[in-house]
């Protein structure tokens, strides 16, 4: 399979003209450094276009969106391996633009808040983070003018300050969620895992452990009849204070890991808006975990259906 790499805004310009396909354009975005899960993104992407559709995938590490003393120096690039997985998984243009060409006259004066909604979780422990996504985001679709576009819910309080976004300022696309992709261990595929030593992966799986031990609390706590739903289906479970408890004390427990791992937070919430739910809550909810390990930072959630 072959793909067409755009190295600047005109270049894509010409070649959108050349191939775009109204109504069946679509537009994976990521910061590089392919893995499976931005696979399953292009994947669906191609799935929902069809044969004759446009799939482009956007690959440009924003600076925008790092705080200081974050990884930004050193965020993983690999742009002839992510062309290779990109036209494996079905991406017809990859756009990789310079910072200089999405920023031209450096950074920008004005940019889109994302609220409230951006001051919680990820974004109190990384001020500014989300604006300098939602800003790159809405630059990238004007830039490459998608009828679709993919995110995934590994970064859910992205996806939903973005679908939060396109509604509040009437962006004219339509936001999709692709399920987190894992490896078979549990672990949530991550550009930020090629930073872990062989120690630190064995406890960065606390994450996701404590994300199963929350929600199989949950699913005690349903008792008999707390059905199993589907595979691929949300967990149906009872009781946000055990599914609470029940990770939180996973996480705890690997704080005396070697090396540990410090916990930065566990949420069970509204994916709409990021708010905790109640314990009465019934409906759809995202056990969201973060944590560090070494110098890496590490988020991770599961959906999970109350009542
Ligand atoms: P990046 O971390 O490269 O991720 C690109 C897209 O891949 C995001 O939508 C992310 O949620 C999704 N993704 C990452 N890991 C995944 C996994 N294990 N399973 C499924 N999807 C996964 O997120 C960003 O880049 C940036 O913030 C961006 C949106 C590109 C703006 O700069």
């Amino acid at each position: 399979p072959d793909v067409e790499l755009c190295a600047d805004r005109a270049e894509f310009d010409r070649t959108l003209a050349r191939f775009a396909v109204p109504g069946h354009t679509a537009v994976v975005m990521t910061m590089g450094a392919l893995h499976s899960g931005h696979a399953s993104l292009i994947r669906t992407a191609r799935e929902r276009v069809g044969a004759k559709g446009l799939v482009t995938v956007t690959v440009f590490v924003n600076p925008l969106q790092f705080g200081a003393g974050e990884d930004l120096d050193r965020y993983p690039r690999t742009l002839d391996a992510d062309l290779r997985l990109a036209a494996e998984a079905g991406a017809d243009i990859v756009f990789a633009p310079r910072v200089e060409d999405v920023y031209p006259g450096g950074e920008p004066q004005v940019r889109v808040s994302a609220g409230p909604m951006g001051e919680r979780y990820e974004g109190a422990f990384r001020p500014g983070h989300f604006d300098g996504v939602l800003t790159v985001v809405a630059k990238l679709l004007h830039l490459t003018r998608p009828d679709v576009a993919f995110f995934g819910e590994k970064d859910a309080q992205q996806l939903a300050v973005i679908r939060r976004m396109v509604r509040d300022l009437n962006f004219p696309v339509e936001i999709v969620g692709v399920p987190t992709v894992r490896e078979g261990d549990g672990l949530a595929l991550s550009s930020r895992n090629r930073y872990l030593s062989g120690p630190e992966r064995a406890t960065a799986l606390s994450l996701s452990r404590a994300l199963f031990a929350g929600r199989d609390a949950g699913l005690l706590a349903a008792g008999p009849a707390g059905e199993r739903a589907v595979p691929g289906d949300a967990d149906r479970v009872a009781s946000p204070a055990a599914v609470r408890r029940a990770a939180r004390a996973a996480l705890e427990e690997a704080t005396d890991a070697e090396p540990p791992l410090v916990p930065d937070y566990v949420a069970l919430v509204d994916p709409a808006d990021f708010t905790e739910v109640p314990d009465d809550f019934t409906g759809e909810a995202v056990l969201a975990v973060a944590a560090r390990v070494g110098t890496t930072r590490l988020i991770d959630n599961i959906r999970l259906v109350f009542g």
